[in-house]
């Protein structure tokens, strides 16, 4: 029986279009818009759930190549949109009403690369189009005023006495470091960590964002606990190095955000391998495999490997991550991969929530990707 071409029949041949990460189909997910027949030109929008999305062009040609083969079809259009979603809650809507998904970015050991990751996520996150901010939460050692080059600078304060991030490299940045004089030891002792924390939470007008990446001390002390409880996380993020030791440390943080039930997206090993500059060849410098098998042990996703790299270190101390000064190098391709990895982390984690129905989601329309 031949059918002719119809928007029931373009949708029964999209239904079988999955995103790999949710396991579902886009039309049962709600992705499929303003479908349109005209003349055999059939076009549609499919709303991702981020701009981050790591499949969006595999999907898009899986979609176009699909209806390309239905009877009398000329052409398809796709156009390839997002809206990022967020869980909806209360505390976080309170708090910091327009953002839609916080990440802490976390390490049980100190000197990991923690600070070096987040920055250089949270311009692979602002590169995919989606709206980024960088809360800088080591208040003993502030990392990203020189990570991004804006040491010296200050920001704005409203007439609300809301501080107004500074922004680089498309990421809108806040951070202990501009409100401390540059060589002051600063001393903050256990209720004044507290305090300057809910202060830091409460007090930054972010605007929309679609991702807060928060980088948090080292840790698993008192500050942790406090931004734990306190922001409203909707999800973590674990660095670890391969070392045995370090992996020890790393479950404590993991443990730290499961016992408060923030999703752990999965963890992300850092210095993972040195590939030589000259031959390419791969050396292990320290175990092999270390943050997969603590993936496997804790049954949380290994979102990335990210290796050792000279450039990394000397990117960071000039003031340009990696991601901004050389986006084409193999290092700023792998940041990509891991924080489209994280995306599609949270919009899993999102979903499983049980919150994606429209009628409850918080929502927000953004720009194309
Ligand atoms: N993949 C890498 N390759 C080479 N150097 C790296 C890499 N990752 C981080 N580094 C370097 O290692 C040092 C520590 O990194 P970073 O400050 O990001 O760690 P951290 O976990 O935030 O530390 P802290 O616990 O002090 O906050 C820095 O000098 C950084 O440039
Ligand atoms: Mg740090």
């Amino acid at each position: 029986m031949s059918q002719g071409l119809s928007e029931a029949l373009v949708l029964d041949t999209l239904k079988t279009v999955k995103d790999p990460d949710l396991h579902r189909d886009i039309v049962g997910l709600g992705f499929v818009k303003n479908l349109n027949i005209q003349n055999g030109v059939v076009s549609f929008t499919i709303e991702l759930t981020t701009p981050a999305c790591p499949v969006k062009d595999q999907m898009k040609s899986e979609c176009e190549m699909k209806v390309r083969t239905l009877p009398g079809v000329k052409e398809v259009e796709v156009q390839m949109t997002s809206a990022t979603r967020g869980r909806p809650s209360f505390e976080r809507a309170s708090i910091l009403p327009g953002v839609r998904n916080i990440i802490a970015i976390a390490s049980g050991k100190g000197g990991v690369g923690k600070s070096t990751i987040t920055a250089n996520l949270a311009v692979a996150f602002a590169k995919t189009g989606a709206s980024v901010g960088l809360l800088d939460c080591d208040i003993y050692g502030p990392s990203m005023p020189l990570m991004f080059g804006l040491v010296g600078q200050q920001p704005k304060v409203t007439e609300a006495q809301k501080i107004l991030p500074l922004e680089a490299h498309g990421v809108r940045i806040m951070s202990i470091g501009f409100l401390a004089t540059e060589n002051a030891p600063i001393i903050w002792r256990g209720p004044m960590v507290h305090q300057i924390l809910q202060q830091f939470l409460t007090r930054v007008e972010w605007g929309e964002l679609d991702y807060l990446l928060m980088d948090l001390p080292p840790g698993t002390g008192d500050a942790q606990l406090t931004l734990t409880q306190s922001a409203s996380l909707s999800g973590a993020v674990i660095v670890t190095t391969p070392q045995e030791v370090s992996l020890i440390d790393a479950r404590k943080g993991l443990q730290m955000f499961q016992k408060v039930n923030v999703p752990v997206l999965g963890i992300i090993e850092n210095m993972s391998y040195f590939a030589c500059p000259d031959c390419g060849k791969v050396a292990h410098i320290f175990r092999k495999g270390g943050g997969e098998r603590m993936s496997k042990e804790l049954g949380v996703p290994l979102l990335g490997e990210i290796p050792i790299d000279p450039e990394i270190a000397e990117t960071g101390d000039e003031g340009v991550p990696l991601v901004a000064s050389k986006p084409d190098s193999k290092i700023a391709k792998v940041y990509q991969v891991v924080a489209g990895a994280i995306a599609a982390q949270m919009s899993v984690a999102n979903m499983q929530s049980g919150t994606q129905g429209p009628s409850v989601d918080i929502k927000w329309e953004t720009k194309k990707s």
